[in-house]
């Protein structure tokens, strides 16, 4: 079974190791534009596997999109971050004309894969994909909430010095400050978080993990790469093994918390249909209200790809 990684940077790269060191699928097909990059990540994954004692063969691409034929999941990273003097407009832009070519060339060798998107901003560029895929919207969805779930686990981890295992939470809305994280559905071995911690720093780390990319992004001068790569190696491993797992995806929603025609975060079941239900929450008002002001900010960005002529150029 053959998984494609398009985009060999930080993230695509981090995601192609992952899933080579812990045997998800048989190969895994790393594609870049810079030439001999992606050959060059693939290489130095595999001279690995004698070390970390895995089978998964890897292998580069050069834009070569031939070798990723018949990938049964394909992880889109490929994009550029946002550079000083650029705008918002600027960067959709350029995002969205890098994920429409990438998305044509991954249909074409690959018509019945799972589109994964990684790239920012991504509730839109998800969107994108999906414009340009022209596949059921069951197959084209987003990386984001597994990631920022998992910053909200890992804090509320270290605040309760307990095993991030036991930790247990929902995540809803777009990928930026109003994602909406869901302390009444989150718990510590079973037991409600509420009871474990008090309000005051409860709200603390939801406020942190509301800027849990913009944190990397201030320590190391770029965005962060094992989180991401790790929580898109997750995807991929519930859609390959049929896990139907439970988890955030930014999926397109018609009609489901009253919104339609929008990418946004909510829970769903993956699968190896991609997303093969979408789960609804009994939210109460408050948490509809921080749900529909995600869903606003994410459909103003929307509004601008589509007052671009990207989609149709
Ligand atoms: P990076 O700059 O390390 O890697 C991006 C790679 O894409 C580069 O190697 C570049 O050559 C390649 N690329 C550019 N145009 C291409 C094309 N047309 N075809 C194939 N490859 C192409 O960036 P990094 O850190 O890996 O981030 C990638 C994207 O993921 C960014 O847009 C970033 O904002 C986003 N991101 C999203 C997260 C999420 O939660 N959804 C988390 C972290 C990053
Ligand atoms: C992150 O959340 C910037 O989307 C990127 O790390």
């Amino acid at each position: 079974m053959k998984v494609t990684v398009v985009g060999a940077g930080n993230v695509g790269a981090t995601c192609a190791n992952v899933l080579a060191t812990r045997e998800v699928v048989n190969e895994v097909v790393l594609l870049d534009i810079k030439e001999g990059y992606a050959e060059g990540k693939a290489l130095d994954i595999w001279e690995t596997s004698p070390i970390n004692l895995y089978d998964t063969r890897t292998v580069g691409s050069t834009n070569d999109y031939s070798k990723t034929a018949d990938s049964e999941v394909v992880v889109i990273t490929s994009g550029l971050p946002r550079k000083p003097g650029m705008s918002r407009d600027d960067l959709i832009a350029t995002n969205a004309n890098i994920v429409k070519s990438v998305t044509e060339n991954v249909i074409k060798y690959s018509p019945n894969a799972k589109i994964i998107v990684v790239s920012n901003p991504l509730d839109v560029m998800t969107y994108c994909a999906f414009l340009t895929a022209k596949v059921d919207s069951s197959k084209v969805f987003g990386m984001a909430g597994v990631l920022d779930t998992a910053r909200y686990r890992s804090f509320l981890a270290e605040e309760l010095n307990v095993s991030p295992k036991d930790i247990q939470a929902v995540l809803m809305g777009g990928h930026g400050d109003t994602m909406v994280p869901l302390p009444r559905y989150t718990t510590v071995g079973g037991i409600p978080v509420t009871e474990m911690i008090s309000e005051e720093k409860l709200n603390a780390i939801v406020e942190r993990t509301k800027k849990g990319g913009g944190e990397i992004v201030n320590l190391l001068g770029t965005s962060a790469w094992y989180a991401p790569g790790a929580a898109a190696a997750q995807m991929v491993e519930a859609i390959v093994k049929d896990q139907k797992r439970i988890f955030p995806v930014c999926t397109w929603l018609t009609g489901q918390y009253g919104l339609k025609d929008i990418y946004l975060g909510v829970p769903v079941k993956l699968g190896k249909g991609g997303i093969e239900e979408i789960i609804e929450l009994q939210l109460n008002d408050a948490e509809k209200a921080l749900l529909a002001e995600s869903a606003t900010a994410v459909r103003d960005v929307m509004d601008v790809l589509d007052n671009m002529n990207v989609m149709e150029a």
